[in-house]
């Protein structure tokens, strides 16, 4: 499920909107549609336990059990999004499961940058961000391409990228589908422009017509 995100302003409040109200039923499909594309991402991100993952957009918190399965609590997992409702979710799981390693931030993707971080570590201490897992969210967003270098500039040298997202060629019945169940795009170029942007580059697709692609990556010294 996507929404288209940003563009204008009243484009951004209607997604955000949009997200709030489906909060409550969102993991009904976006568990089971994404789990082996989840499972093989966060695979990627090579975590280590007591080390720092960022996942942008974080929704209602879908990624937390599959990171906790790598930190096992320990390290830090910094959750941002925009809709309180989906944020409100991500809460009630990390609260449920007593997750002390879990900090979420309301914020636009399209601010977190090296400032944001900075802020970040005045209020908590030296945050380093060792991976950063970006999960149905930039093929919603026009300024995709900005929140990628953003991403890259605030991960630590050799930290790993992620993403997981819609790319369809060609047009038709399924990418159809997929823009009017979430109002999105699915044609944007990003794990290709990913792949001029770091090194060690993965891509491997995933579900119908491998229309979800995951891609990944390591950070140049
Ligand atoms: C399709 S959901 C993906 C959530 C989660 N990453 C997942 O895979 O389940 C898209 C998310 O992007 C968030 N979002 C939309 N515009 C945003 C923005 N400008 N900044 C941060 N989050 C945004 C929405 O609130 C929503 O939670």
């Amino acid at each position: 499920m996507e929404a288209k995100m940003d563009g204008t302003k009243e484009e951004q409040q209607e997604a955000i909107k949009y997200y709030d109200k489906i909060s409550g039923i969102y993991d009904l499909i976006s568990n089971w549609y994404y789990k082996n594309a989840r499972n093989y991402a966060i695979k990627n991100l090579q975590l280590k336990k007591g080390q720092t993952v960022m996942n942008l957009p974080c929704g209602t918190g879908v990624n937390f059990k599959y990171f906790q399965h790598y930190l096992a609590g320990s390290g830090l997992i910094i959750g941002i999004d925009l809709s309180s409702g989906m944020l409100n979710q991500a809460k009630r799981k990390r609260d449920r499961n007593a997750w002390t390693n879990i900090d979420l931030r309301l914020a636009n993707a399209t601010n977190i940058d090296q400032r944001w971080l900075q802020g970040l570590s005045e209020k908590k201490g030296q945050v380093n961000v060792d991976a950063i897992f970006c999960d149905l969210g930039l093929s919603g967003l026009p300024e995709w391409r900005r929140i990628i270098d953003n991403m890259i500039s605030i991960l630590r040298p050799q930290g790993r990228m992620v993403i997981l997202d819609w790319y369809l060629e060609h047009s038709g019945m399924l990418a159809e589908f997929v823009k009017w169940i979430g109002k999105g795009e699915v044609d944007r170029p990003i794990w290709q422009y990913l792949e001029t942007e770091i090194s060690d580059f993965q891509v491997k697709k995933f579900g119908i017509f491998k229309g979800v692609f995951v891609a990944s990556g390591t950070k140049e010294e």
